[in-house]
């Protein structure tokens, strides 16, 4: 299996999002080969003004604007290098409620009419990344995923799982790594139950990779 770790936290060994992803990988089977996008490192192209209008000619059917072609073979190398992998992680801290913005520049590259979703007759949408698994890591400072009376202000999952959907990987998991704010003890516990449910999670892919 290629897989394909989104990881959205710029911390150091300090993050907590990531060291719940790499207990998950590492009980992944043995032949799992890992690819990591460490999203505050990639040389992402910024959608400015002419790269937005050349996005709207493709999706009206027309061509890309001669001066946005080499820009847009960039992004269209991307959203071909990310439908390559079989799978995906993507652990992230959540910021302001939602992603951080650098998670959400990647978003935006990736998201491309006839790349990674299409749109069909009657004005519905397709994805095109279907039939592959995912699991979201989502870190946070307060108890999110723990109190239900939060979750209407969770937009942190709330946008991955929609995002996903939207370009057709539907098979989800997600792990909650919250509260990471608090007593050091009680931190220090929520880790290691976060790593325990990536324990589970990781060997309930190992067994339905063994089945598909
Ligand atoms: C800019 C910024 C904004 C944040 N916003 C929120 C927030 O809205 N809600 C929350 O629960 N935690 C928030 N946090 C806390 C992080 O989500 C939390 O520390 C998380 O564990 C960080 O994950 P990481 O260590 O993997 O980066 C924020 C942190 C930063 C730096």
């Amino acid at each position: 299996m290629n897989l394909l770790h989104i990881d959205a936290s710029p911390r150091d060994e300090r993050s907590r999002s990531r060291p719940v992803a790499q207990r998950f990988i590492e009980c992944l089977h043995e032949d799992t080969s890992v690819t990591v996008w460490p999203v505050w490192e990639m040389d992402l192209p910024p959608l400015g003004t002419g790269m937005i209008e050349a996005r709207y000619d493709l999706i009206m059917g027309n061509a890309v604007p001669e001066k946005h072609v080499s820009a847009w073979a960039a992004i269209q190398n991307l959203c071909e290098e990310f439908l390559r992998f079989d799978a995906y992680i993507i652990s992230t801290p959540m910021w302001n409620f939602g992603v951080p913005y650098a998670l959400k520049h990647l978003v935006d590259v990736i998201t491309q009419p006839g790349m990674t979703f299409r749109n069909d007759r009657e004005g519905g949408v397709v994805g095109l990344a279907g039939g592959k698994p995912a699991v979201i890591i989502a870190a946070s400072a307060m108890p999110f995923g723990k109190d239900e009376q939060m979750a209407t202000l969770d937009f942190q999952s709330a946008y991955l799982k929609t995002w996903l959907n939207f370009i057709g990987i539907e098979r989800l998991d997600q792990i909650n790594v919250s509260p990471t704010f608090g007593p050091e003890e009680d931190v220090t516990k929520e880790m290691l139950d976060a790593k325990s449910r990536a324990e589970t999670i990781a060997l309930k892919w190992n067994d339905n990779l063994q089945t598909n």
